[in-house]
């Protein structure tokens, strides 16, 4: 019985003894203050709700808790947390070692008092938010490893200080911010020799890259890419050696890629694009075995392309357009590319044919090779690649067209075939030449333009069931415009400006499906090419759209010998967003049906023979933005409202009984002799004043143009400002200059 009693006491008083432990294990309770704090921190938010409401704070979503039941894990990452991040309330939480609050619409700063307080924190997430203000002075803690503070509005200089506490830091990305000063490179003395990612893209900082980031002995990716970098890559980067990605595109960076770089032999991504590095590339840079992405578009990079590189078999992007690269590529032995999917090379001075080789990289999805001095015939063997989606070979001196046609129909993936500028004066492929033509299924973009084809449009294009974009622009193209275009069911890109073409607009072509009804979804907007078509002009913070969805609808067919009526059957092109009639032969009134095109952006009718009144309905068109029809027999008061007025009495000119603002003639009230003597006077002022008023206009119109542009010709960046043009904003400028130049002459004849 004793004993019996003495166990149970002895049983009782460890129970006492481990009750404590028993209930922090089992009940696993927050602590009080932390749970206060957490519930402050929530209570700042707006919405939505973070449900917190079970008594165990440990149990709350997003919180772990260790075994003293600490809070160690904040983890709410897109949350949809909106509000001021209340830091003075989560500085309490001081076990704190992962905090997650990535991808929410948090604001405020992070000051140095919570940060000091979190001195346990390894892991810190707080990118996609709204958070601003400059960094404090120093990272909590030595435990830190990840700082993740990217996507936010943070600004101001990196405090040197800050970089003090970072011997475990691992991974440190602030890109994609508001960033200046210099990039801190010195982080690599006074940080972790663990740390492996640095990205600082997408900021303002400036100035030269410091050296340092040699002594980063494990860096693996750096990243300093859209950023306002000038000066020279510093050697030490070479050394550090287990670099596998360099990404520094939209810098000013000059000065050559040195020989050395063959020592990173892990590197897998160099990307150098919009810079102006210059010298020849490394000879053996093929000894980077690991290669697989290099983007050097828009460089000064010289002489030939390294053979090495063709040992380097790993290669899945290779870009080198924009430079001043030369050799002849026929030589270059692609054959061991079999990742090989985007080549890259236009804009050089490259000559030669294009190498056989390369039809043997089965993976090529996209090759350009547009703008070098290429020559030959597109060989059959171009047929081995079975994915290639993306071709441009325009403005080479390439031959036999129907040839090239005949082949590349076969090409099943082909999306974009461009061979503006190339076979020069040959004619265009007839319906005889491709008797029974079965191909280019899923062609959603040609074109032929700037070329001086010769020849009609053929009859075989009515085949091409899924393009959206044809541009036959500045070509020799005579005969009509065939009605069978407006058939097409996916067009709505028609470029034909500066041929020959006679005949009337055919009205079938106001029946364009696509232009009909509301919008489908295009293929082609969702459609991503392969590569860049620089299509648009971009400031250097954006990249090129690789969308083709900033094509618009749009029916080019200036400076052509069209007759003719404008159909009053064009207001079914609901859709459409430019209207270029142009420098053609159209007569007959203004169909005051054109209103109905309400997002027209562009309506030329300049230069034709209309007649009558401008119908007032225009001045309906809201999104209206260019406006010309000058040079025709237009009468009466040009409708008044914001819209028409808002143009320059330029586009309303060479109208003699056109009048109203905003030309500066008057619409006569009353048909008095002496209004009309005063007409007759004002007529005379006009001839007086007219020549010298065309010849600024022209002048201000040319100025205006170099003004824009020209500064940019100072440097090489206007060869990428020019090539943001599309073919028909090029194409509209010179039909512009053409028109301003005919005004000039028939004014100064008169
Ligand atoms: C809170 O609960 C509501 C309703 O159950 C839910 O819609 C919401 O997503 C929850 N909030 C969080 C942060 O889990
Ligand atoms: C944080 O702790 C301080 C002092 O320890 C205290 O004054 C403050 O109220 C606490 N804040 C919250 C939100 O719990
Ligand atoms: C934060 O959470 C997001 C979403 O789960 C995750 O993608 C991200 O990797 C996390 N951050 C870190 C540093 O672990
Ligand atoms: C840095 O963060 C951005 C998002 O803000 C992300 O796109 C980028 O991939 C990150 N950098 C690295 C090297 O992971
Ligand atoms: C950059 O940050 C903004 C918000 O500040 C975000 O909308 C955008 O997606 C980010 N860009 C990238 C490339 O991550
Ligand atoms: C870029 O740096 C140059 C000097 O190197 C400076 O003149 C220019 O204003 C800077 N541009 C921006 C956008 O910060
Ligand atoms: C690169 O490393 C080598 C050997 O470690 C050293 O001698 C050299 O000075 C370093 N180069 C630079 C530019 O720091
Ligand atoms: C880099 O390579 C050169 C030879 O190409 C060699 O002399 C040098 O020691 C290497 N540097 C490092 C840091 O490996
Ligand atoms: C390519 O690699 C082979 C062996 O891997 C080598 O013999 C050849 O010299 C290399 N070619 C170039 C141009 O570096
Ligand atoms: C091609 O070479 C010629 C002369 O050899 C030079 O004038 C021209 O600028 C070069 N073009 C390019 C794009 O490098
Ligand atoms: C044009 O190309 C086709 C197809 O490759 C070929 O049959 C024809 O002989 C070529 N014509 C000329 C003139 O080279
Ligand atoms: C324009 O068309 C008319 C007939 O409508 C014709 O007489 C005239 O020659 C044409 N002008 C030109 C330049 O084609």
């Amino acid at each position: 019985m004793q004993v019996q009693a003495y166990n149970l006491m002895a049983c009782s008083f460890l129970l006492f003894l481990l009750f404590p432990y028993i209930i922090s294990t089992n009940i696993h309770a927050c602590k009080q203050t932390e749970r206060t704090s957490l519930l402050s921190f929530a209570s700042a938010l707006s919405s939505p709700p973070l449900n917190w409401t079970a008594v165990d704070c440990c149990h709350w979503k997003g919180i772990t808790c260790n075994q003293d039941g600490w809070v160690i894990h904040l983890l709410l990452p897109s949350k949809g947390l909106k509000g001021g991040i209340s830091l003075t309330s989560l500085g309490n939480l001081t076990h704190l070692t992962h905090l997650n609050l990535s991808h929410n619409s948090l604001y405020g700063s992070l000051q140095t008092q919570f940060f000091l307080s979190l001195n346990r924190l390894k892991i810190l997430d707080l990118s996609y938010n709204l958070l601003s203000e400059e960094l404090p002075l120093s990272l909590p803690s030595n435990n830190i490893r990840i700082l993740d503070l990217s996507s936010n509005h943070f600004y101001g200089a990196i405090p040197s200080s800050f970089f003090h506490q970072a011997s475990n830091l691992i991974s440190f990305n602030v890109s994609n911010n508001t960033f200046t000063g210099h990039v801190p490179s010195s982080i690599c003395l006074h940080a972790s020799p663990f740390l492996r990612i640095l990205d600082f893209s997408s900021n303002e900082f400036s100035g030269n890259l410091a050296p340092g980031l040699g002594e980063c002995f494990e860096l693996q990716i750096f990243h300093a890419g859209h950023n306002n970098l000038s000066g020279l890559l510093p050697e030490d980067i070479y050394n550090a050696t287990k670099l596998e990605e360099i990404s520094l595109p939209l810098n000013s960076l000059h000065g050559a890629v040195s020989d050395k770089i063959v020592n990173l032999t892990d590197l897998a991504i160099l990307d150098l694009d919009f810079n102006n590095f210059g010298g020849e590339l490394p000879l053996k840079m093929g000894k980077l075995s690991k290669l697989k992405v290099v983007i050097l578009d828009f460089n000064n990079f010289e002489g030939a392309l390294p053979s090495s590189l063709m040992n380097c078999t790993n290669l899945v992007e290779l870009r080198l357009g924009s430079n001043n690269l030369e050799g002849d590529i026929s030589k270059l032995d692609f054959s061991r590319l079999s990742q090989l999917t985007k080549l890259d090379m236009w804009y050089n001075n490259f000559t030669g044919t294009v190498p056989v080789s390369l039809y043997s990289c089965r993976s090529l999805k996209a090759i350009r090779l547009t703008r070098n001095h290429l020559e030959g015939q597109i060989q059959a063997e171009i047929l081995s690649l079975k994915s290639l989606s993306f071709l441009s070979l325009g403005y080479n001196r390439f031959t036999n067209l129907t040839g090239a046609m005949k082949i590349l129909m076969s090409c099943k993936s082909l999306h974009v075939l461009l061979l503006t500028g190339s076979f020069k004066g040959e004619g265009i492929p007839t319906d005889d030449d491709m008797v029974d033509f079965d191909g280019f299924h899923n062609l959603l973009f040609l074109s032929l333009a700037r070329s001086d084809l010769i020849g009609q449009i053929p009859m075989w294009l009515s085949k091409l069931k899924n393009l959206e974009i044809l541009q036959l622009g500045f070509n020799q193209i005579t005969g009509p415009i065939p009605s069978w275009l407006g058939t097409l069911p996916r067009l709505f890109y028609i470029s034909l400006p500066n041929n020959r073409i006679s005949g009337e607009f055919p009205k079938q072509l106001c029946r364009l499906p696509r232009l009909l009804y509301e919008p489908i979804s295009s293929q082609a907007e969702q459609y991503e090419i392969e590569l860049p078509v620089y299509g648009r002009i971009v400031t250097t913070r954006t990249f090129p759209s690789q969308k083709l969805a900033f094509y618009r609808a749009w029916i080019d067919v200036a400076n052509n010998n069209i007759v003719g009526d404008i159909p009053a059957e064009i207001d079914q092109l609901h859709h459409l967003r430019g209207l270029v009639l142009s420098s053609n032969n159209f007569s007959g009134i203004i169909p005051d049906e054109i209103s109905y095109l309400k997002y027209l952006e562009i309506l030329d009718l300049s230069t034709n023979h209309l007649s009558g009144i401008i119908p007032s309905s225009l001045t309906s068109l809201n999104f209206l933005k260019y406006f010309n029809a000058s040079y025709n027999n237009l009468e009466g008061p040009i409708p008044t409202g914001t819209q028409l007025q808002s143009f320059n009495a330029s586009a309303f000119e060479g109208n003699p009984k056109l009048c109203g603002a905003p030309l500066p003639k008057k619409c006569g009230q009353n048909k008095s002799i002496d209004a009309d003597n005063k007409n007759n006077k004002d007529v005379d002022n006009e001839l007086h004043h007219l020549p010298w008023f065309y010849v600024f206009a022209a002048l201000g119109f040319i100025l205006g143009f170099w003004g824009v542009f020209g500064s940019l010709i100072i440097n090489k960046t206007w060869r990428y400002a020019y090539f943001q043009f599309t073919d028909n904003l090029q194409d509209r400028l010179y039909v512009m200059v053409t028109v301003c130049i005919n005004m000039m002459k028939r004014r100064l004849r008169s």
